[in-house]
Order: structure tokens, then C-alpha cells, then sequence
């Protein structure tokens, strides 16, 4: 008989008080991705055929979340307009929840659960729960066993009596059920407890009535941790970045500092890649052969050829580097550059949509913005492309073999022709012929013998 097809249930209606925000709790980021996204996330690999989240608070701003993104036909959408508890939430999905599904519930704001957790809960024939071992089980529903280690209810923290309290398994919340038996059971779940909800948890209490076997997991704490502050927060991602590093050294980047690393997207490196401490890395960045990225960089959506060497302090975003080169330190890197082999782009250099040949240098204090620029070209400290005139942004085209001298402004639309030389200090408006020396400045150098500074007066 073939499995039967998995539904995940995902409870995310619930507001997140203690985070204190504007925005709904499950849109709330670790590793640059919200919550709910980690949660959908395990499911799919999973292989779950559908995956209901149902959703309340925030309901707009969650749904144009997921809107913006990438479609996916397994995500469906219920809306629990009033929270009435957690086995009321389950109960807005199970209608369109097959009876022969196995269901799998999981929670919007438990983002660090791994799919080999929770493999075999799916696949459990009665109720299955996932626990965990707390030392301070406070806040969380107790799991009640009999003396033979059967678990015989969970008891809530507000329901429980003071014996209770002192038990240190707790109920993550997080259960599996065949669809049948789940939609039998909460159909008999009342509100009758102090905060007048309807609790997935009794449905422990009833599955044992009915005979059914109550099977138990118990999780790592760390990946069932719940974020409802914003401590919680830091910690999950904490927790999340120490996974991800690991992963990345056992793949054999060279991690300087696996606690001072932040990858918030994905990363893919070449052999013998060394990153040191407090870079960040977003997005989707590649990392050639070799590569090393100095003391605080910041590398977004960026590809980078195998030896180059990002020094400290660097922020490159949306750039696709060639192999040899140097960068920084203190160099930023905007969006559509596009660095060729061996190409050196120093300290307070910025280059924004714009090209640079083999070979080409621009070491010091420059901004090429909207610049062509050929092979073996040599910009000097203080070069200025003038690219916008106010309303429009304009480029510049510069040929191989071209010096230019420091402190020049290229006003484009300009051209520099293969070879030029610019006198240092010109401020270049019309196109410069190759080959020549072009310099644009006050003409002759003179000196006033005596002068005397002006004085402060008495
Ligand atoms: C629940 C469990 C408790 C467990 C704890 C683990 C119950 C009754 N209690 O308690 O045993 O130890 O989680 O963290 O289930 N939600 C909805 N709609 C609702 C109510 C809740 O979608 O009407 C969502 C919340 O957004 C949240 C999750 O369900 O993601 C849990 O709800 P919450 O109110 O935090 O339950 P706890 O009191 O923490
Ligand atoms: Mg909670």
C-alpha cells in the first residue's frame, strides 16, 4: 500500500505580542528569510502534497509576502479570522484535508525544525507528538505519562498543578495524525480551560480514550525553540548561523570565526576559500578557488573569480568579479560592475555600473560611475567620472593602455581614446585622442615671492 499523501497544517495566525512589531510574527527574519518561509521550507522537503498555512494576523502582509515571491501550488491559504486556539486553527485546514491524508502540524514561529526530525512522526500510525526536554519547561504544556511511561494527556501550564509543573518534558507542539482520526477528535475538543480555547493538545487525552497508541519524539530543544521575542529571535538565528557555518566547513571553507560569520542566502565556494571575521554574505554569492574575503566585508549577490582577494571593510553588491583581483580595503562595489581578471580597485574607491578591463587599476579615492573602461588602464587617486548632469547619467569610455592623472573630472558623455595620457588635475569635457597627452588646466604654474597669509586680527 503506498503512503498515504502528506498535508502539513501550519499554524500562523497568531500575533506575537511580545516582539512588539507592526509587522505579523511568522514575516520576522533569521538568516534574511522570514519564519513561515524556514517552515515551508522543512515541509516541502517533506514531500508534502499540500501545505495549508492558515493565517490571521497580519493576513495581508503575510499573503503579500508570499505573493512576491516564487508561486507554489502545494501552499494553500486558510484564513482564521478570529484565534480561538490552536485545535481551532487546525480545524479551519481539515476541511480540505482529505481523509486518507496523514496530517503533520507544524508552527509558523518554530523555524529551526529539520526534516529527519520529523520524518518519522510523519509516518507514525496513531498520534505522534514531538517533545522536548526543557530545564526551564515554563510556558509550555507538560506531557503527562502513566507508570509504565505511557503518556497519558498534556496538561497546559495555566491547567497544571504544581506536581505537573515540575515536569521537564514538554509538548513542543508540533503532532502528526492520520486526517480520519485527527477530524474525529477535534470535532470533540471543547474551550472548557481557563483561556476559553479550543487546545490541540487534548487531542492526546482523547486519542488515548479511543485506544489509540500516542507515540513520542523527543527533539533536540534547539530546533524546537519558538520565537515570541526578540531574544528568541537572536537566538534562532544564532542557532541557524551556527548550522549554516558548519555546513560551509564541513564543505571546507575556511571559516576564521564560525560565531563572527552571517550568511543570510546562499553561498557557494571554490576549494581552499578563507573568510574571515564579521563578513556578512547575502543573497546568492559564488566564491572561486582561493578567494578570501577580508574583516567585515559585505558581499551581496556577487560572484567572485578564483584568487581574488576582497580586503577588510569592502561592500560589493550585484558584481561579478574575475579571477586575481584586488579589492578594498574600504572599497565599494555597486550594482552591473563587472571587474575583469587582475583588475585592483583600492581603498575609498566606489564603481558603480561599470565595466573595467583586464588589468586595470584604480587604487585610490575614485568613483567610476557608467564607465567603459578597456585593459591595462591606470586611474589615478581622485578621479571623478561626471556621469549625471542632474537629470540624466551618462557614460564615459575609456580605451586600453589609458593613464589617467589624479584628481581628473571626466565629464561624460566623454571618450578617452586607447593610450591617452590625462594631465593630472584636468577637467576633461571633450573626447581625448589616443596616443596624445591631453591636459586641461590653469596654464601656467605661478609663485608670488613674499606673500604673507592673512592674520587673525587682534
Ligand atoms: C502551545 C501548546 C503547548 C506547547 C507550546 C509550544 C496548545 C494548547 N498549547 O502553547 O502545549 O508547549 O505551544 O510552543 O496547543 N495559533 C493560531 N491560531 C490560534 C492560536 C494559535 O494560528 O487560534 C498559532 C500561533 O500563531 C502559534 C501556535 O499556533 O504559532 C501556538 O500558539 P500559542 O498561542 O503560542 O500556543 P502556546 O500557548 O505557546
Ligand atoms: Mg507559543
Amino acid at each position: 500500500m503506498p503512503a498515504p499523501a502528506l498535508h502539513v497544517i501550519v499554524l500562523a495566525a497568531g500575533q506575537g505580542t511580545r516582539l512588539k512589531s507592526q509587522r505579523p510574527k511568522v514575516l520576522h527574519e533569521i538568516g534574511g528569510r522570514p519564519l513561515l518561509d524556514h517552515v515551508l521550507g522543512v515541509a516541502r522537503e517533506l514531500g508534502a502534497r499540500c501545505i495549508h498555512v492558515v493565517h490571521g494576523h497580519g493576513a495581508d502582509a503575510v499573503r503579500a509576502w508570499y505573493d512576491g515571491g516564487t508561486p507554489d501550488k502545494a501552499v494553500k491559504w486558510t484564513l482564521q479570522s478570529e484565534q480561538k486556539g490552536t485545535a481551532h486553527a487546525v480545524m479551519q485546514a481539515l476541511p480540505d484535508v482529505p481523509e486518507a491524508a496523514q496530517v503533520l502540524v507544524l508552527y509558523g514561529d518554530v523555524p529551526l525544525v529539520r526534516a529527519a526530525t520529523l520524518e518519522p512522526l510523519a509516518q507514525v500510525k496513531g498520534l505522534a507528538v514531538l517533545t522536548t526536554v526543557l530545564a526551564a519547561p515554563q510556558g509550555y504544556g507538560r506531557i503527562l505519562r502513566d507508570e509504565d511511561g505511557a503518556v497519558t494527556g498534556i496538561v497546559e501550564e495555566h491547567e497544571a498543578t504544581a506536581t505537573e509543573r515540575g515536569i521537564r518534558e514538554v509538548n513542543t507542539g508540533i503532532v502528526a495524525a492520520p486526517a480520519r482520526l485527527l477530524k474525529r477528535w477535534l470535532a470533540r475538543v471543547k474551550n472548557d480551560n481557563s483561556k476559553k480555547e479550543y487546545y490541540l493538545t487534548d487531542v492526546v487525552a482523547l486519542a488515548v480514550k479511543d485506544g489509540v497508541v500516542v507515540t513520542t519524539r523527543v527533539a533536540p530543544s534547539a530546533e524546537v525553540m519558538g520565537v515570541n521575542d526578540r531574544a528568541q529571535l537572536a537566538q534562532a538565528e544564532r542557532e541557524l548561523q551556527r548550522r549554516q557555518a558548519e555546513e560551509l566547513m564541513r564543505q571546507g571553507l575556511t571559516l576564521r570565526d564560525p560565531t563572527r560569520f552571517d550568511l543570510r542566502g546562499l553561498v557557494r565556494c571554490g576549494k581552499d576559500v578563507t573568510v574571515d571575521v564579521g563578513v556578512v554574505i547575502e543573497g546568492e554569492v559564488h566564491l572561486g578557488d582561493e578567494v578570501y574575503v577580508g574583516p567585515y566585508s559585505v558581499l551581496r549577490n556577487v560572484k567572485l573569480g578564483a584568487g581574488t582577494r576582497v580586503e577588510s571593510h569592502c561592500v560589493l553588491d550585484g558584481a561579478i568579479v574575475g579571477k586575481q583581483c584586488r579589492i578594498g580595503p574600504y572599497a565599494r562595489i555597486r550594482p552591473d560592475t563587472h571587474l575583469a581578471d587582475e583588475v585592483h580597485v583600492g581603498n575609498f574607491v566606489e564603481v558603480k555600473k561599470s565595466r573595467l578591463g583586464e588589468g586595470s587599476k584604480a587604487n585610490h579615492l575614485a568613483y567610476l560611475g557608467d564607465a567603459d573602461v578597456g585593459r591595462k588602464v591606470n586611474i589615478g587617486a581622485g578621479t571623478i567620472t561626471c556621469n549625471y548632469d542632474g537629470a540624466h547619467k551618462h557614460k564615459t569610455v575609456i580605451g586600453d593602455d589609458v593613464f589617467v592623472g589624479s584628481d581628473t573630472q571626466l565629464v561624460a558623455p566623454v571618450r578617452i581614446g586607447a593610450g591617452a595620457t590625462i594631465g593630472a588635475g584636468s577637467t576633461i569635457t571633450k573626447d581625448a585622442p589616443p596616443g596624445a597627452l591631453t591636459v586641461c588646466r590653469a596654464k601656467e604654474q605661478r609663485s608670488y615671492p613674499g606673500w604673507k597669509r592673512p592674520q587673525k586680527r587682534r
